[in-house]
Parts: C-alpha cells; sequence; structure tokens
C-alpha cells in the first residue's frame, strides 16, 4: 500500500517490518539496521546476495559517533558541508553494527537523507534504518513510489510516497585511505567529484572497476533495463539499427524520424540536474515499450555528468 501516514510507516519499521520510503536521491527499502530478522527480510525481498552490503541512514551527525570508531577530518568536513545530503562515508564501524549489514567488513557506510518525510521518520525511530534502493537487486533503482508498488508492493506492508527524488542518481559513496586519510570515491552519485574536491582535495575515483570487492553492489552490470541498451552517437547507431524497433534516450534532441512516444530527452536546455532527476525514470519507460532495443547517448563527461554516465555504462554492460 502507497501512503503519507509516516506514523504508520514508524510503528511498522519498530515492529520488524520494511518500508519502501522516499529519499532525495532513490527510494529505499528499510527495516530496522539492528535486528538481524529486519535485515535478512531486505535481502530476501530484494533478492540480493548478502555480500553486497547496506547503508546506514542515521537522523544527524551527531549520531555517526554512536555507530563509528574514527571519523577523519575529511570525513568532518564532508559532513559539515553536505550532510544531510545525497552523499555516503564508510567509516570505521562499532561491534553494534550487525555483520549482515556491513557483509563483514570493518567499514560501516552512513548516510542522512535530505528527504523531510524521511528525516521525520528518522526521527521517531530509536536505531537506523538499513535501506539499499528499493528495487529487485541488478535493475534500475526507482525515483517513485509507484515503481516500488510496481516491483516490491506485494512484498511489503507498506510505501511512504513523498513525491518524485530530486536528485534522482543514488549517493556518492567516499571512503578514506586508512594511512593517508584521502578521499576515495567508491560510487559516482549525487554528490558530483568536483565538490569533494574542492572541499578535501583530491580523491582516488575507484568507482569504475568491474568487480570491485569493496563495493559488490557496483558490479559492472547493474541498473540495467530487460530491454537491451547500446551507447553511441544516436544518427549513426539509428543507421545500424534502422530494421529493429528501437527506443531512444537522448540528452536534448529528439531524432527526426522515430515516434516521438519512443524516445525521452533527458533535458533540451542541458541541465544535468533535470537529466539525472529523469535518468532512471526513462530507462523504465523505455524498458515497458514493445521495442528491440534502446539507443542512448552519453552526457557531458562532468559534475552530475559523471554518475549518470556510470549508470548508462552499467545499464549497457553485458
Ligand atoms: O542514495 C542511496 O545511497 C540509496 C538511498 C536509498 O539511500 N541507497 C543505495 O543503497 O543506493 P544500495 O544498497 O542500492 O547501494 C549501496 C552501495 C552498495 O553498492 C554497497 O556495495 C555499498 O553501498 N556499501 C554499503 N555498505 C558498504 C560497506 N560497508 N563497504 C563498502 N561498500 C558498501
Ligand atoms: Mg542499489
Amino acid at each position: 500500500m502507497i501512503g503519507t501516514d509516516i506514523g504508520h510507516a514508524a510503528a511498522l519499521l519498530k515492529r520488524g517490518a520494511l518500508v519502501g520510503i522516499p529519499t532525495e536521491t532513490v527510494y529505499g527499502l528499510a527495516g530496522n539496521a539492528l535486528d538481524g530478522a529486519a535485515v535478512s527480510a531486505i535481502f530476501a525481498v530484494k533478492n540480493r546476495p548478502t555480500f553486497d552490503p547496506l547503508i546506514v541512514h542515521i537522523h544527524h551527525w551527531e549520531q555517526a559517533a554512536k555507530w563509528v570508531t574514527n571519523i577523519p577530518p575529511a570525513a568532518e568536513l564532508l559532513a559539515t558541508a553536505f550532510l544531510p545530503g545525497p552523499l555516503t562515508l564508510l567509516l570505521d564501524r562499532k561491534a553494534l553494527i550487525p555483520d549482515l549489514v556491513t557483509a563483514g567488513s570493518p567499514l560501516v557506510a552512513i548516510r542522512i537523507p535530505k528527504h523531510p518525510m524521511a528525516l521525520a521518520l528518522l526521527e521517531q525511530l530509536d536505531f537506523p534504518l538499513a535501506a539499499p534502493s528499493a528495487n529487485p537487486f541488478g535493475y534500475i533503482s526507482p525515483t517513485t513510489a509507484q515503481h516500488v508498488e510496481t516491483q516490491l508492493g506485494g512484498k511489503i506492508p507498506y510505501i511512504l510516497d513523498g513525491g518524485p527524488c530530486a536528485v534522482g542518481l543514488e549517493s556518492t559513496i567516499v571512503g578514506f585511505d586508512p594511512d593517508t586519510d584521502q578521499g576515495i570515491v567508491y560510487r559516482k552519485g549525487g554528490t558530483p567529484v568536483e565538490a569533494i574536491e574542492h572541499l578535501i582535495g583530491p580523491v582516488q575515483v575507484q568507482a569504475h572497476s568491474s568487480s570491485n570487492p569493496l563495493a559488490p553492489g557496483m558490479l559492472k552490470s547493474h541498473y540495467a533495463p530487460r530491454v537491451k541498451i547500446l551507447l553511441g552517437e544516436i544518427p549513426s547507431l539509428l543507421s545500424q539499427y534502422e530494421k529493429q524497433r528501437v527506443g531512444i534516450l537522448a540528452f536534448q534532441h529528439y531524432s527526426p524520424g522515430v515516434d516521438k512516444a519512443h524516445q525521452v530527452v533527458l533535458s533540451p536546455s542541458g541541465d544535468l540536474q533535470e537529466a539525472a532527476r529523469k535518468l532512471f525514470g526513462a530507462l523504465r519507460y523505455l524498458d515497458n515499450l514493445q521495442i528491440d532495443i534502446i539507443l542512448a547517448e552519453l552526457v557531458p563527461e562532468y559534475e552530475l555528468g559523471r554518475a549518470i554516465n556510470d549508470r548508462l555504462k552499467r545499464a549497457a554492460a553485458e
């Protein structure tokens, strides 16, 4: 069931049930992070392998010290500048966090979502929320309550509807080198790498390896629609695939000669924030058409464009 009753969602979570929750990035599948049964249920509902750890969502930064043993100065700077917001920090965990949440890692991923409904919900709870994106493992992340309902509605009692997600891409995940404290970006996301570097200096970006053991959810083939996606220059892809029923995902312009209902333009004005907001909904829309193939183009490779391109490449990976 979809609704806007935060008290009801809180009551369900206190009983150990799972709830779909809005965040500014994507919708999450939330459960009590301290309750092993609730955490197991998250993995089961998503059909997610237990080697892929979960992000722990808290209400305010002062609470982080309760769950982690050490906060490097660079983490403190990032938290002050960007939280609440689309940034997740990987920090040394305390033993209070169940092993299942971190997949046995000594690090825990901490995030403070910016969505007012998520914050109001967290405020009513005396435990943090483990919440992966509320999609079946490997599929496109949900950016509306309806997306969650379509795929997981039969498996969870309630979905809090907070409207379409304002950012539309998952949080950027940042860890710190244990020897130098240098920032390491494990997943590009809603906080641009440039903004992070502006604050803490150059970071390593490790988000592109095809099977990164530290961020197993970042497998190369992820965010994948059922319909095959091809990346390239759209006019040349169109001439190659003219005999097929095609869908088009373009940054700014429609292509002549293809039904507009089979095309999505992410941002006519070239606004990367608008493109980010629309990306996952666009992939879902195209994936539900009667087409053979989705032809897509990359966006400019800076700021949010880097995260958009990362998702497009993963969606296109075999
Ligand atoms: O924006 C977001 O981060 C959303 C919303 C719901 O908060 N959540 C999200 O969760 O994207 P999920 O589970 O779909 O992706 C979390 C990623 C996974 O790829 C996982 O590998 C990584 O975070 N992660 C979580 N805990 C980790 C840890 N202890 N060490 C390394 N990577 C971790
Ligand atoms: Mg996910």
